[in-house]
């Protein structure tokens, strides 16, 4: 059987050659960038661990800046530094603008690929004169959660920050997209429509590795493993949780104020000033995106930040002093959002949070054009991943201490969220680039400084039993913490 295969592969190849030089045809070698070795059908795929965003960085030390790899039949260019990153996202903006066309997520969008640039102007407006008018939204929902927070201290009970902190971004992202909190009429409903759980399970679906996708001869994995039914069943209910939300927006809204961002969509829908009609299909999936984009994000980055500073206590009481000193007041208990502008070592902290732990660490792309990029071939169709994660660690524009939580690094440098700077991408850059940053920073910023003014925090969780919680990461497209951080709060500043 092996000779009998042999032989026809030299048969095969010897006939190619006599056909090749017989027509004289000339092929122009590709120039393709660096690879690691593969295996036949799964390509480089045994090379990904559960933490992707890991794996390629420790190839990208091996294999360059710029690596190719296959993911069964999918070439994948992988970008993990801040040069290469200005070429695609800059340079090449338009031709890298696409997404890759997942099955789990064009079920979600009803298979609308809807990127949210064209709706861009929308949103733009939408967002200069809303980030401020939703200021008191956010003072609403943090009061609430102090509460909480408060009461779980009065009893000696530990809290799960985690779970305040999503039910937090939930519910605010709820009431700028849609203008109110969503909870369902009867408990079953609030069940069905746990924002914050559809888009988790949303959000994990969709980092599920198709096996159908990369290797069409393996499809039936999926289907045992009940991907394909899982996706079904979050697709239908992101639906019933969309229709019933814009069902209510009609019902909710006959004599109030139109102020949410639905509501800026649908008065587009019926005046169409913009110049294009947005279907109501469409307005669904770009409010699917804001839930997408906006909430497990921003919870991603509070999770961290505050497991950052439990670790180190030396710079939790760096930022209890920078928030005292620009909100003295001890009779009103809320920091407002004019103290917080004032709070720059606050703002470092984020930045270093960000940089260490981007909440999406691989951004995603497609490329639609043939390109070269510093002398390397890539064809149309490879699917693109920038290494957010890579680029932010690398010792290169970082310095030797880049693996380093060190907030003061960012006190006098102009680099900026913007995606400008190639070395700092935590909401990506060009076309693409993530239109929330303003709406993400304004909720972390202000419920950040509220909690570390008020109360005083201790991990309950001590696996390594050093009094710190632990950084172990969750699988997913969004890496958040896989356990929950729960914690024993204190009084601050009234026990002093
Ligand atoms: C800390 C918070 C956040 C982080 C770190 C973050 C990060 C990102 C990143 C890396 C991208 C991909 C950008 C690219 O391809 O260049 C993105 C896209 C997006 N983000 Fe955010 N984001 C955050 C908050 C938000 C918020 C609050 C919203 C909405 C209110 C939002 C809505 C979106 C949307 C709609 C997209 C898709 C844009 C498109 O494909 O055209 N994000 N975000």
């Amino acid at each position: 059987m092996i000779l009998l295969l042999v032989s026809l592969s030299v048969t095969t190849l010897l006939a190619f050659t006599f056909i090749k030089s017989l027509f004289g045809q000339t092929t122009t070698k590709l120039n393709s960038p660096p690879s690691p070795w593969r295996l036949p059908l799964i390509g480089n795929l045994h090379q990904l661990s559960l933490h992707p965003h890991r794996s390629l960085h420790s190839l990208s030390v091996r294999y360059g800046p710029l690596m190719l790899l296959h993911f069964g039949r999918v070439p994948t260019l992988v970008v993990s530094s801040a040069d290469m990153a200005h070429d695609v996202m800059k340079t090449h903006d338009l031709k890298f603008a696409s997404r890759p066309k997942r099955k789990a997520v064009a079920t979600f969008l009803n298979g609308k690929d809807v990127a949210f640039s064209p709706y861009g102007e929308s949103w733009r407006q939408f967002k200069q004169k809303m980030v401020q008018s939703f200021e008191k939204v956010r003072e609403e929902e943090i009061n609430l959660m102090m509460e909480k927070i408060e009461k779980a201290i009065s009893t000696s009970s530990p809290v799960s920050l985690s779970g305040l902190l999503s039910s937090l971004t939930s519910d605010l992202i709820c009431r700028i997209a849609l203008g109110r909190k969503f909870r369902g009429d009867s408990e079953e409903e609030s069940d069905r429509y746990n924002v914050f759980e559809i888009v988790r399970k949303t959000m994990e679906l969709s980092g599920a590795f198709p096996f159908g996708e990369y290797i069409p001869s393996l499809a039936w994995i999926d289907t045992i493993r009940g991907l394909d039914s899982k996706v079904e069943e979050v697709s239908n209910k992101i639906n019933s949780f969309l229709e019933r939300a814009m069902q209510k927006n009609v019902e909710d809204h006959t004599d109030k104020e139109r102020s949410a961002f639905v509501d800026i969509l649908v008065s587009i829908q019926r005046d169409m000033t913009m110049g294009f009609e947005i279907g109501n299909s469409e307005l669904q999936n770009i409010i699917l995106d804001v839930f997408l984009g906006g909430t497990a994000t921003t919870f991603t980055l509070l999770e961290w930040t505050m497991t950052e500073l439990m670790r180190r206590p030396e710079y939790m009481k760096k930022l209890k002093d920078d928030i005292c000193s620009a909100s003295p007041r001890k009779d009103t208990l809320y920091v407002s959002e004019e103290e917080v502008e004032k709070m720059s070592y606050l703002k470092a902290v984020i930045k270093e949070v960000l940089r260490l732990h981007p909440p999406v660490p691989i951004i995603l792309r497609g490329l639609c054009e043939d390109v070269n990029l510093k002398g390397y071939d890539i064809a149309a169709g490879t699917q693109v991943i920038i290494s957010a994660w890579a680029i932010q660690r690398d010792t290169a524009t970082w310095g030797l201490d880049a693996e380093e939580f060190r907030p003061e690094r960012h006190l006098d440098s102009p680099v900026e969220f913007e995606g400008q700077d190639f070395m700092y991408i935590p909401f990506g850059s060009g076309r693409r680039r993530c239109p929330g940053i303003r709406f993400g920073l304004a909720m972390a910023e202000v419920t950040l400084a509220n909690l570390v003014k008020r109360f005083d925090w201790r991990a309950e969780v001590e696996p390594l039993g050093d009094g710190k919680p632990d950084q172990t990461e969750a699988t997913g497209v969004d890496v958040c913490r896989k356990f929950p951080l729960v914690v024993f709060p204190s009084c601050a500043i009234f026990s002093k």
